[in-house]
């Protein structure tokens, strides 16, 4: 109690609660940072009546940079620090597939130039190859895109006629549907993962070719009144492709996959453990039963993934949502924007 007779509290006991936020629609809009991110950070930062610091990372359906360079990328653009520590990014889980497909030839779909070969590098992944790669190799698989001089440069001269492309690995949104969605139909129908090369039906029925996603989302925000489509809409288009050019009702082919980022629970555990981490990093102490909190603004990713994981979920309307609350995901609470959410969650816990 200070001398105008005011209680002030200090807090010196690490925090029992941190939270999970996402990127797109919650902190940013496309090129802007939504008004209330930097109120809303500081707030976790300890400028809150307690002076607390509450533990928070950012979980993201985004990606296409490694965590490092979205670290700094962040910092600059919301003018407030960001660890990459702090980063669960789409295909940040991804890692996980490196024992399987270390020295295996990997095709990375997504991003721009050949920045996704450089994160799929950096997980220790040895043999990327990336579509502008098979392009240099045949102009001809995908004749309506011409490499630019700078796309050559980012290519590896490569000789497709004996590479056994062994996985398919999506880590971000296609910079060319076409070009992408052709070569992936190509590796998936080949005869053991050769280009130019046609598996016989009764291989493509009995193979499950290791295809897996970074975002199922179908739609993100950005600056458009409209969202936009996101990674699950390419994924849908292939779906559709693959199961129309196998016949797929008198078949029965359709495409297996496997799928990362949020929803899905190996994003959550990952994400889980990040939080612990990087909460040991900044107190020096584990919290085992610590409660979480998530907010989002896609029920369908956000708060289904949250609300399945067993966390607190706060939906917000600065993005993908607008209304009271999604009738399929509810979520625990709905707020205007991020500093309402981790107010409501200061007012919960304290
Ligand atoms: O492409 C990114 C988008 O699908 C979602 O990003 O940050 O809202 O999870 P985010
Ligand atoms: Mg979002």
């Amino acid at each position: 109690i200070n001398a105008a007779g005011e209680r002030r509290y200090y807090s010196s006991s690490p925090c029992h609660y941190g939270i999970c936020i996402d990127i797109d629609g919650v902190l940013i809009k496309g090129t802007k940072v939504v008004p209330e991110t930097k109120s809303a950070l500081r707030f976790l930062n300890g400028e809150n009546k307690l002076k607390k610091k509450i533990p928070f990372i950012l979980l993201t359906n985004g990606g296409g940079v490694t965590e490092t360079k979205k670290a700094e990328e962040l910092s600059e653009k919301l003018g407030f620090p960001i660890k990459p520590s702090q980063l669960t990014l789409a295909h940040s889980p991804m890692h996980q597939l490196v024992p399987m497909f270390k020295d295996s030839d990997v095709l990375v779909i997504g991003g721009v130039g050949d920045n996704c070969r450089i994160v799929a590098e950096s997980y220790g992944f040895n043999r990327i190859i990336i579509p502008n790669d098979v392009l240099a190799w045949k102009p001809c698989i995908w004749p309506f895109t011409k490499l630019s001089e700078d796309d050559l440069k980012l290519t590896k001269k490569l000789d497709f006629s004996n590479i056994k492309i062994e996985a398919i690995m999506m880590f971000h949104d296609s910079r060319d549907w076409g070009r992408d969605l052709q070569i992936i139909l190509d590796v998936l129908r080949s005869k053991d993962g050769y280009l130019e090369t046609l598996a016989s039906p009764q291989e493509l029925s009995t193979r499950n070719f290791p295809l897996f996603f970074s975002n199922p989302d179908i739609i993100w925000s950005n600056d458009c009144i409209v969202p936009r489509m996101a990674q699950g809409s390419f994924r849908l288009c292939l779906e559709h492709l693959y199961e129309s050019l196998f016949q797929k009702k008198e078949t029965g082919l359709q495409l297996k996959y496997t799928l990362f980022g949020k929803p899905e629970t190996v994003t959550y555990k990952y994400a889980h453990k990040l939080l612990e981490d990087y909460s040991f990093e900044i107190t020096g102490q584990k919290l085992p039963n610590r409660r979480i909190y998530a907010v989002g603004d896609n029920p369908a990713s956000d708060i289904a993934g949250a609300n399945r994981y067993g966390w607190t979920s706060i939906l917000v309307r600065t993005g993908v949502f607008k209304g009271d609350n999604h009738l399929l995901n509810p979520a625990k609470y709905v707020a205007d924007n991020i500093l309402q959410a981790v107010e409501w969650m200061f007012d919960q816990e304290e």
